[in-house]
């Protein structure tokens, strides 16, 4: 018997037990395609629409071939994501009409999937050449449609900062209420931004991004949600493009990872800049295990995960000790509130000082 570290100690370890993981992500691999076929063949919407349905009566109500519909849902139930009868009538298992049925909820995960399936697998055969070569494909300029993807596989954690991290922050509540400006570094297609028009109905909202594909979506978005007059988008890094001290919070969700390492001093010494005494950074990201112990710990599995997804894309994932000396280095001072939310994303709150 062979032994392996975990988290919490050692554990002993068989050839079966190993065998059984590979088993285990293969079987992944097919529920992700499996997952991505129900969200874009509407599969997952027309079960959420129902108390309960046979394969042949969603065959035809989504015009499909009837043989694959049933093959899909007897996998989709042995996934334990539908549930179902000796009748062959089938309903959603608990929760996944929020977390695959419906692309407004919080919880909605299609769009990840949807980044594995797609962009990760596009990003997988270029990897054999990228692995000699070092080479990359930056997220900018990418297309309008992994733009989005990437809009939707974040949704969460706009809700979460729109609704509940933001208006935590001492004091911030009481200066937007009262007409201040929330920046939004890295705003991508503009999502969040519409979310903060609606958080903070008195505050006015710039967002900046260098990506093009990103702007051109977020001008429509912001247009098309009616909320054109009270978000400036500005084509930018901040470093030249938000006047100083005009800013009472500034957030970046999911952006930090996505700057190169060179230029991120930069940006972080912008967003200081940029804020009123007493205003906040709100940084949401992930955060790289220090060590090889703590890859394997709950925490970083995610971070790590992301490490590997997007290394073709060029990004690298900062440590705990990066995080926090650029946040020195540009003179927040205070204490750096630090959380973990979700699946291991990391929260970083800090307050710009007189
Ligand atoms: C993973 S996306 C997240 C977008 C958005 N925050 C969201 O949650 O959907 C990262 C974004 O950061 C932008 N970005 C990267 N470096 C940047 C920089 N130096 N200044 C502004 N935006 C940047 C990218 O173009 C991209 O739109």
């Amino acid at each position: 018997m062979s032994k392996q570290s975990v988290a919490g100690g050692i554990k002993e370890i068989t050839a079966d037990d190993q065998v059984s993981r590979i088993f285990a992500w293969r079987r992944g691999f097919n529920a992700m395609h499996l997952i991505d076929l129900g969200v874009r063949l509407g599969l997952f919407r027309m079960f959420a629409e129902t108390s309960g349905a046979t394969p042949a009566q969603v065959a035809q109500a989504l015009k499909l071939h009837t043989p694959y519909v049933e093959t899909w849902c007897t996998t989709a139930y042995s996934f334990g994501l539908l549930e179902g009868g000796e009748d062959r009538s089938f309903r959603l298992a608990p929760y996944i009409d929020q977390i695959l049925g419906n692309p407004g909820h919080p919880r909605y995960l299609g769009g990840y999937v949807r980044l594995g399936t797609e962009f990760a697998t596009e990003d997988h055969r270029y990897c054999l050449e990228a692995f000699r070569t070092g080479g990359t494909v930056p997220f900018q300029g990418r297309s309008e449609a992994f733009a989005e993807v990437i809009a939707e596989t974040t949704a969460g954690l706009q809700v979460l900062s729109a609704r509940k991290l933001l208006p935590e922050l001492p004091g911030l509540q009481e200066r937007l209420d009262s007409g201040g400006s929330i920046l939004e570094v890295g705003c991508g297609t503009g999502r969040h931004l519409i979310q903060l028009t609606k958080a903070f109905p008195q505050a006015r909202c710039v967002g900046v991004d260098i990506d093009p594909t990103s702007m051109k979506a977020a001008n429509a978005a912001v247009r098309e949600a009616g909320v054109a007059q009270r978000v400036s988008l500005i084509e930018a890094d901040i470093a030249t493009a938000v006047a100083e001290d005009s800013i009472d919070a500034v957030v970046m969700i999911e952006v930090l990872h996505e700057i190169e390492p060179k230029f991120r001093q930069e940006v972080i010494d912008g967003c200081y800049r940029v804020l009123h005494s007493g205003g906040w950074l709100l940084i949401i990201d992930e955060t790289y295990p220090g060590t090889l112990a703590e890859s394997r710990m709950q925490e970083f599995l995610f971070p790590v995960q992301t490490g590997f997804e997007e290394l073709t894309w060029g990004n690298v994932v900062p440590v705990r000790e990066e995080q926090e000396s650029l946040l020195r280095n540009a003179g927040f001072g205070g204490d750096i509130g630090r959380s973990i939310v979700g699946e291991g994303f990391t929260v970083l709150s800090v307050q710009k000082h007189p």
